[in-house]
């Protein structure tokens, strides 16, 4: 349901290409089941073998944590924006786990850059950050790491990851189908850095396992954010692909990734906008559910139709419309904020941001273009987690999901809810819903740290199952 009041006071024409735009990003409760189990099959077929859309990467992440991990852990994070290195002590559940951080801004052009460049990034904010912490660390007992790598990566060991892809507008030479670990560990030790990598993680794994350290009821580890994937838990023999000692019962956490589902486009409802979106990306063909619906796309798509829009007349007449040409200019932050207080603040957002003088009409339309897109997202963000539901049986539990959609969009929470409800026919008239989506406790942080732990633990042990160890 829209709120915005008033619409058929638009102009003919604008009125017209509105309710096209509406049905064009309508997701039907037909469509959503229909993506959903279309979804499901290629969760399936993720897991039986290699070369799928979904490629249902298996991570050596062992079953969920007990909640009395503890120890002191480097944890690393290299997010769009910044590389994140903390110091976590964990304490066990009942005691408030410590984390000290400091964030390493990244520049841009690192983004596009070489491999060596970003390897001399990292180890150098690493070198500053146990510098300025004072942490030690030595050759003999160097400080274990968890590194937080979100992008696609094989994973044959824990303290591996063959990056299949760059996704969310990275483009890296030289790490396309390398191990990312290993370039990890060259780099340090080039630098004599005293530290051990111990895991390497995908942000989903670590959102899921930091939250069930505390919340037994968790199910699913999810990010709606700059990019979109989930993780959960399945066991060894569900994994056909999966060549292995083990016995099946083994939990072992995938990690989906599942941006790239239907990259085949059999079922995803492209617009004219996101094959634009598609075409003048890195990798044209690659994520085309990511950029339906996650958050570094939605400001382009809402950027995309309004340059249309303008290009054929029907709004910004007059005015200098250089900036709205800038790609990627807007960002999810500019859709929440007109959802959230729809007329002031997109006024002076247009003013600031797009240097527009915007009228009364376009704002109307303007927000409601931004409803139409961040509801289309929700709604198609319920599909991966409801199929991972349905694939294995779990009817109640929590999605612990992180990233700014979920987290900074005013509405995302109550559609996505709205829509997992249609999607998996719960009752209408319930009191509570089954599945609810929480707010993940800090996954490259704690969660990361909880992985090393559950690690060396392992290896403790003598149990060396999908490690490496050097
Ligand atoms: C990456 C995933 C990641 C997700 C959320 C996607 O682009 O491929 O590995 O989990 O973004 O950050």
């Amino acid at each position: 349901m829209s709120d915005v009041q008033g619409l058929d006071n638009l102009s003919p024409g604008l009125l017209d290409e509105l309710r096209a735009l509406e049905q064009q990003f309508e997701v039907t409760p037909a469509k959503l089941k229909q993506i959903s189990h279309q979804f499901e099959e290629e969760l399936k077929d993720g897991l039986a073998k290699d070369g799928t859309n979904i490629s249902m990467n298996v991570t050596w992440v062992l079953g969920f944590p007990t909640g009395d991990e503890r120890g002191s852990f480097l944890t690393m994070d290299l997010g769009g924006t910044n590389l994140r290195v903390c110091w976590t002590t964990l304490k066990g559940q009942d005691a408030e786990t410590e984390v000290i951080q400091e964030k390493y801004f990244l520049p841009t052009e690192l983004k596009t850059g070489s491999a060596d460049a970003l390897w001399d990034f990292i180890t150098n904010s690493l070198a500053e950050f146990i510098r300025s912490q004072r942490l030690g660390g030595t050759r003999e007992e160097p400080l274990p790491l968890g590194f937080t790598f979100s992008y696609p990566a094989i994973q044959e060991y824990i303290d591996h990851g063959k990056l299949q892809t760059w996704t969310k507008g990275f483009d890296i030479d030289g790490m396309e189908g390398e191990d990312v670990a290993s370039q990890l560990r060259e780099a340090m030790d080039k630098r004599d850095l005293p530290v051990k990598l111990v895991a390497l993680i995908n942000d989903t794994v670590g959102a899921m396992i930091a939250s069930a350290y505390n919340d037994r009821e968790t199910i699913v580890g999810a990010i709606f954010g700059t990019g979109c994937n989930a993780a959960y838990m399945d066991h060894v023999g569900s994994i056909g692909k999966l060549k292995t000692d083990l016995p099946p019962d083994t939990p072992m956490a995938i990690n989906c990734e599942y941006g790239a589902f239907d990259n085949a486009r059999k079922v995803l409802p492209l617009t004219k906008y996101d094959e634009a979106i598609d075409r003048d990306s890195p990798r044209p063909g690659e994520q085309a559910f990511e950029k339906m619906s996650a958050g570094l796309y939605l400001g382009e798509i809402f950027r995309l139709i309004l340059c249309d829009l303008q290009e054929r007349g029907l709004i910004f007449k007059g005015q200098d419309v250089s900036k709205l040409r800038e790609p990627y200019l807007l960002d999810t932050g500019f859709l929440s904020s007109m959802e959230d207080d729809p007329f002031a603040a997109t006024r002076s957002n247009f003013e600031e941001t797009l240097n527009i003088q915007i009228t009364w009409e376009e704002l109307q339309l303007s927000h409601r273009l931004a409803e139409v897109i961040a509801e289309r997202g929700a709604r198609l963000c319920t599909c991966g987690i409801s199929a991972i539901c349905r694939m294995k049986s779990i009817t109640s539990g929590h999605v612990a999901a992180d990233g700014s959609v979920a987290n900074k969009h005013p509405k995302f929470k109550a559609r996505w809810a709205q829509a997992m409800g249609e999607v998996l026919r719960w009752p209408e008239d319930r009191k509570d819903d089954p599945i609810i989506i929480t707010s993940a406790e800090d996954g490259s942080g704690v969660g990361a740290a909880v992985i090393a732990a559950m690690t060396l633990e392992r290896i403790e042990k003598g149990d060396t199952a999908g490690v490496r160890q050097r």
